[in-house]
């Protein structure tokens, strides 16, 4: 195991010791923490686990991933590329949207989860993950455009590249959605490819 996936193991048993979420958690059949290589250059972000993912304890294996498995094999990747994981890691009771209260519980985890991982870049799916990172951002507006932003969070200074997409089970019923989705993903390789190095977005510490 590497040390990467060593440190997600920890941070994974610390949201079960602390009980976060602990009603969430009580209806829950698994913590969904993420799916992937620790060592990608991309994180997808979604919003919380659904019925297949609470079943399976994977993020995104339902027909939201399974359009999202697509998108990745029309830019040449497969899920073991890249590294996928939602703001809300138990699912909602009846697939309910995420309560802000659960999704501020659970951000200072994302953050760590994300200063493990150390990606280029990060893709929101949907409004729930981009709203923490690109508050008071319009996703119809910003979408498919990566944005470079700095973030203090738990005493420490972030510098990281956000792609917003639109979240992929908007788009199971709506070509003209699918179609932008697509549009928007083809991007991608070229934006990861424009970061040259990893320092560009690494954590940088201010202690
Ligand atoms: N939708 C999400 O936002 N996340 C999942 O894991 C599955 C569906």
């Amino acid at each position: 195991m590497t040390n990467k996936a060593m440190l997600l193991q920890d941070l994974a048993a610390e949201i079960l010791e602390q009980k976060i979420c602990p009603q969430l958690a009580a209806g829950a059949k698994n913590l969904v923490m993420g799916d992937g290589s620790p060592d990608a250059d991309i994180v997808f972000i979604g919003e919380a686990p659904g019925k297949n993912e609470d079943e399976q304890g994977l993020p995104f294996v339902g027909a939201a991933g399974k359009f999202l498995n697509e998108m990745l094999a029309s830019v040449g990747m497969e899920r073991s590329d890249v590294y996928i994981t939602n703001i809300v890691k138990y699912r909602p009771p009846n697939n309910r949207d995420p309560l802000p209260e659960e999704k501020t519980e659970f951000w200072p985890f994302l953050l760590r989860q994300l200063a493990i991982i150390q990606p280029k870049v990060i893709v929101t799916l949907g409004r729930h993950s981009m709203e923490y990172f690109l508050p008071n951002a319009k996703i119809s507006a910003i979408h498919g455009q990566p944005k470079r932003i700095h973030l203090e969070a738990d005493g420490e200074e972030f510098e990281w590249v956000i792609m917003p997409l639109f979240h992929p089970a908007a788009a199971l019923y709506n070509g003209a959605m699918r179609e932008t989705l697509l549009e928007d993903f083809a991007k991608l390789p070229a934006v990861v490819k424009q970061i040259q190095t990893r320092d560009n977005v690494l954590k940088i510490m201010t202690e």
